[in-house]
């Protein structure tokens, strides 16, 4: 058992509910092992991390920090994006470019200035792919400066959009698609007392799992994912609807990821609302115009208390990490994982299972593709313009 442990968390990137357990988690692992174990939080994300050395603020977390926040969404050690820990390979070279290096190579060396200074031999993160990049380069700083001293960051996927390779689940994607799924009913019941369109707008940047599984559980007419350029044509969706109302659909609710419309334009979905409201042959199959309406989810799919799922899946894997940290390897895999490796664990479904970090940027975002088994899914649910019933 690693006995020397001091294990540092925190939370980064978008927050997702179910971050407050996986700390928790992790902290009650930890400590249940090991009472000695050294942990300390980070707060607002790497931010937190590359601060002005601060001891009082650095002190040992002991169980009262992790009370009475296994309920609360969002993440009660803050959170943030830090442009700063872009790497240089992904600047781009241009005015103020030398600017932003040497703001990146600062931000970088104060992080594991502190790193080493508070001796931190785990960095356990939780946040999506983009958290893990950021973490990866300061390991790997970490470990040029410091070749003496063990370090290795431990990362547990938490966002809303799904789209961590190595995991089935990343925490919030359940509370989240429950967020959507409530807005659809909801927006359902006004939609067929007018029997209107709505387009409704879902969260998801580069991935659109959110919108499609939403789509599915909320019995959407259509869905639009940013990855499949065929699911947001407008002509494809009108004629979607227009074999819908052929077959006595009276309303049509179509669901859109928000990378659709940073692909195709934020006007996308008022372009389509019109089309809807002016569209002839839809017109004709209805036998009356069609009015249609605009929403937006937003953030709204962010908040709120987490999901009993989301918090057992942030216990498993909050609690893995801590395995990882202290045995070196979790208990129904038998090879350690390597000293100094940077890894991720995963849900796996029946088991949790141990990637390592670099496996899992490089395969992240996790696209939906045609193959995908959701979205052949959503083409056997959702309206087809060739409907053939
Ligand atoms: O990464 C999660 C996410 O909710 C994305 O779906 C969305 O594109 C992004 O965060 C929004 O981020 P912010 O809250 O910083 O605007």
């Amino acid at each position: 058992m690693n006995e020397a442990a001091t294990v540092g968390i925190l939370t980064s990137g978008g927050d997702a509910p179910g971050m407050n357990a996986a700390v928790r988690a992790a902290f009650r692992a930890l400590k249940m092992r090991d009472p000695n174990c050294t942990i300390l939080f980070y707060h607002d994300g790497f931010r937190g991390l590359a601060k002005k050395f601060d001891p009082i603020t650095m002190r040992e977390v002991d169980r009262r920090d992790v009370r009475n926040i296994i309920h609360r969404g969002g993440t009660f050690l803050g959170t943030g994006r830090v442009s700063e820990l872009i790497p240089p390979s992904e600047q781009k070279p241009g005015e103020g470019y030398q600017k932003e290096i040497v703001r990146h190579e600062q931000f970088v060396q104060k992080a594991i200035d502190n790193l080493y200074q508070a001796q931190v031999s785990h960095l356990i993160v939780v946040g999506g792919d983009g958290s893990f990049r950021g973490a990866q380069i300061i390991a790997e700083a970490f470990r040029k400066a410091h070749p003496e001293r063990p370090f290795a960051v431990v990362g547990i996927p938490a966002t809303i959009d799904n789209d961590v390779y190595g995991t089935l689940f990343s925490i919030g994607f359940d509370t989240a698609l429950n967020n959507v799924v409530e807005a659809i009913r909801k927006i359902r019941d006004t939609v067929e007392s007018h029997k209107r369109a709505i387009v409704l707008e879902v969260m998801g940047n580069a991935s659109g799992w959110l919108a499609l599984h939403s789509a599915i559980a909320g019995g959407a007419s259509y869905v639009a994912v940013p990855e499949i350029e065929a699911t947001y044509h407008h002509d494809e969706i009108l004629n979607c609807l227009i074999a819908g109302a052929l077959r006595d659909y009276r309303y049509f609710i179509i669901i859109v990821a928000e990378g659709v419309l940073k692909r195709a334009g934020t006007q996308w979905s008022q372009e389509l609302k019109n089309r809807i409201e002016q569209d002839m042959h839809l017109q004709q199959a209805l036998g009356m115009p069609m009015e249609a309406r605009i929403n937006s989810v937003g953030h709204l799919a962010r908040g709120g208390s987490p999901s009993a799922l989301d918090n057992t899946l942030a216990g498993f894997l909050g609690a893995a990490a801590a395995d990882i940290i202290q045995l070196g390897h979790l208990p129904h895999e038998k090879v350690s994982v390597q000293a100094n490796l940077d890894v991720m664990v995963g849900y796996q479904g029946a088991f949790v299972q141990t990637l390592p970090l670099a496996e899992v940027i490089q395969n992240s975002p996790h696209l939906i593709t045609p193959q995908s088994e959701l979205y052949q899914l959503a083409c056997k649910l959702t309206l087809r313009a060739k409907q053939p019933f």
